[in-house]
């Protein structure tokens, strides 16, 4: 069992859990996830480890309650465990000091991933440079956290109720012309797929380098159960063990969305089944 120490509400629908799990937190790297399951009827999912704590033996997870599993997730307080919690998985992130400006950008609960990923940039010695995004001012989270991890945080909103109006994806390119596109080495796009379609597109033209963390529906995430397929430069990768970190110019992002939508029917079914249960009100109505 692994106890929940703390439990955050960051922004409406977005929780932010510390755990134990030592062995984990002391094995961890930027880019890697976990595999959880709350309980013995639960399903497994997978969550980025957002910060973790290798002295306390801590890791961070920060979700958004999206259907079942999060939602549950989210009822759960401090004192409260959780069955089984395995990891870390996935390739980490490959850190090295580039020669010129790094780039991340977040947009709504992709500043989550993006934020470990940033920090271990500046910590190699980069000028990081972070541009984080939601739909309105209260729906952003890990302001302060991005902004101990960069040199320079811009914040873009939908709505224009904070930062820029509009997206992240004109704040991008407005840095990469004030940089120069032969000194932006490497931009790291998390956030929504469409978002991270739209940022590789605004960064192809510039030929800038792009990764982008991917999010297929995942099983087992050791590589055995084949649901987690890409497809990335013509080639069949599976997520969990090639990445979940790509380059973004190659990804098949038309594959990907259809991939991600070919449960939702039973997705839609068991929340439903849970909200009635729990007397609770759904979040697909
Ligand atoms: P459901 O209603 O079951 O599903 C809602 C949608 O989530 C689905 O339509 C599908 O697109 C996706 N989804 C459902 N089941 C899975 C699954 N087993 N694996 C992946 N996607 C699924 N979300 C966060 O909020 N924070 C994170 O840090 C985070 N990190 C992730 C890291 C990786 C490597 C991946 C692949 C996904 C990550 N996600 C993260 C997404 C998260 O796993 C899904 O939101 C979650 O599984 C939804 O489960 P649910 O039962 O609440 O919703
Ligand atoms: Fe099964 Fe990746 S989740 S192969
Ligand atoms: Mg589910």
């Amino acid at each position: 069992m692994f106890e929940i120490l703390e439990k955050k509400i960051l922004s409406p629908a977005v929780h932010q859990l510390v755990l134990r799990a030592p062995e984990i937190a002391r094995k961890h790297k930027a880019g890697n996830f976990v595999m959880l399951r709350i309980d013995e009827k639960g399903e497994r999912i997978p969550l980025t480890v957002a910060d973790k704590d290798s002295g306390a033996g801590t890791i961070t997870l920060v979700f958004q309650s999206v259907g079942k599993t999060t939602t549950q997730l989210g009822e759960l307080v401090a004192g409260d465990a959780i069955l089984d919690l395995a990891g870390p998985m996935g390739r980490p992130t490959h850190i090295e000091r580039f020669a010129g400006v790094t780039v991340c950008v977040g947009g709504g609960i992709g500043v989550a991933p993006v934020h470990p990923i940033a920090r271990a940039l500046r910590d190699a010695g980069n000028r990081v440079v972070s541009i984080i995004g939601a739909r309105a001012k209260e729906l952003l989270i890990l302001e302060e956290e991005m902004g101990r991890a960069s040199d320079e945080l811009l914040v873009a909103t939908d709505d224009g109720s904070y930062g820029h109006h509009g997206f992240v994806t004109d704040v991008l390119k407005r840095v990469i012309e004030r940089e120069g596109r032969e000194n932006v080495s490497l931009v790291v796009a998390i956030g929504p797929v469409p978002m991270m379609r739209a940022l590789c597109k605004t960064t192809e033209p510039y030929e800038v380098k792009t990764m982008v963390s991917l999010n297929p529906i995942m099983v087992d995430a050791t590589g055995m159960c084949g649901a987690c397929r890409v497809t990335v430069g013509g080639e069949t990768k599976f997520a969990c063990v090639d990445g979940p970190e790509f380059d973004g110019h190659q990804v098949d992002f038309d594959e990907l969305t259809q991939r991600l939508r070919g449960y939702l029917e039973d997705e839609k079914r068991s929340m439903q089944i849970y909200s009635e249960h729990r007397g609770a009100h759904s979040c697909y109505t």
